[in-house]
């Protein structure tokens, strides 16, 4: 996918600017043409020579070579490009790119630059949160550019948080994901639950889980990549996503999730229902918060919960498909194929429990598919988004 395709790679002077080494390594392996563009700052970090070294191309600075006095035309390279990547982007660069400030080689090409542009942010974690950058980053969003959200982990400054560059192959696959020539889900409508559901009790308390909905979130975007018109129905939870194929609507309850999801069921050629839905939920909910009593406990009814899957399983229609998740504690395999069938789905995600990664709040899951023939496949430890990648994969087969 990336093969042939003309790539600006902006550095700047991150600590980060390491891993930029290994980025043009990996384009160049996909078939890239890169053309590394550095701020001054980000000499600081990693040597010219090794970026020119592995993408083949001298690495442009400054606007003028200071060996034969000749002009680097940003305009040129920035019409030049299929696509512009920068990363690391520190908090500096984000906010002169936010705001048209052209005093480097690498800000005149973006601004020149007429093709894609992806940002992948590398910083401490309080300048990441800090509403300045926050503005800058949703700046760049407006403007359409993509931004490559940070990871969470250890950072240069041993603080633990989110603001470290996203993995190399991470951007790569967001590249990939992009120019996925095939587009093979074009034309095609998917829903996606995601996230838990919060069923009040009162004003001010829920019954809920820890469900991140990291996996449908990742779901809703690589199947957005690939052309599909994504409703995302999503129960409440910290993530955003921008991406124009992606219809979101913001749900708390699963009777909501319910009813939102079977409106747009009928149009729909797949609904993956990747939510942790609330089976039960507290029979009646008080007007006003619930006092303590002054002696004995307190006794909660529940009253069940409509199951969405298993709703949208009668509703079926030849033409559609409904893809299911499942989390056992034991006899994993056997619960999730009583589940498929129970639900009339297409094939279901087993996530395992067994492994420290897998599973609500990690970004990382390991999963089983097993299709209605009870084919069981299984996956190594993944990111989500990759785990998104093949369930997408797994699902484009039955389209076939
Ligand atoms: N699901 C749903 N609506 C519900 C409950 C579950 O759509 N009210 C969907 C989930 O999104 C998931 C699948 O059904 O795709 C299986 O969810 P799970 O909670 O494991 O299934 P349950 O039928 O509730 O089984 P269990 O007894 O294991 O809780």
């Amino acid at each position: 996918m990336l093969k042939d395709k003309k790539i600006i790679l902006g550095i700047t002077g991150s600590i980060a600017a390491y891993k930029a080494a290994y980025l043009v390594r990996l384009l160049i392996k996909k078939g890239a043409e890169v053309q590394v563009v550095m701020t001054p700052a980000a000499k600081e970090f990693i040597a010219p020579l090794t970026l020119s070294t592995l993408s083949r191309k001298p690495v442009i600075s400054e606007f003028f070579s200071d060996r034969d006095g000749s002009w680097n035309s940003h305009v040129e390279l920035g019409l030049w490009a299929d696509a512009m990547l920068v990363a690391p982007a520190t908090a500096s660069t984000i906010g002169k790119m936010a705001n048209g400030i052209a005093d480097n080689m690498l800000i005149t090409t973006y601004l020149s630059c007429k093709a894609p542009v992806f940002v992948a942010p590398a910083m401490d974690l309080d300048m990441y949160a800090h509403p300045a950058t926050r503005q800058n980053v949703e700046r760049l969003r407006s403007f359409g550019n993509h931004i490559i959200e940070p990871a969470e982990g250890e950072l240069a400054s041993q603080l633990v948080g989110k603001g470290r560059m996203e993995d190399p192959e991470q951007i790569v696959l967001a590249l990939e994901g992009f120019f996925s020539s095939e587009k093979e889900l074009s034309g095609r409508k998917i829903i996606i639950t995601a996230g838990p559901t919060y069923e009040k009790i009162d004003p001010v308390r829920f019954i809920g889980n820890y469900s991140s909905g990291k996996m449908g979130f990742a779901l809703a975007e690589v199947c957005a990549e690939r052309g599909a018109e994504v409703t995302l129905v999503t129960g409440p939870v910290a993530l955003h996503t921008n991406h124009p194929g992606i219809r979101r609507i913001d749900v708390e309850s699963a009777d909501e999730m319910y009813w939102e999801t079977m409106k747009v069921f009928p149009e729909a050629d797949v609904a993956i229902l990747c939510a942790a839905v609330a089976d039960y939920r507290p029979e009646s909910q008080a007007i006003e918060k619930i006092k303590r009593e002054n002696n004995g406990d307190m006794l909660l009814p529940l009253v069940r919960n409509m199951d969405i899957a298993e709703a949208l399983g009668k509703e079926k229609q030849e033409n559609q498909l409904l893809i299911g998740f499942a989390l056992e504690t034991n006899d994993a395999v056997e619960h999730a194929k009583d589940k498929l069938k129970r639900k009339n789905l297409d094939f279901i995600v087993l996530n395992s429990l067994e492994n420290k990664g897998a599973g609500f709040q990690y970004d990382t899951n390991k999963i089983s598919i097993i299709d209605r023939l009870g084919e069981v496949a299984d996956f190594p430890l993944k990111s989500k988004r990759e785990v998104a990648f093949d369930i997408v994969n797994k699902m484009i087969t039955l389209f076939k």
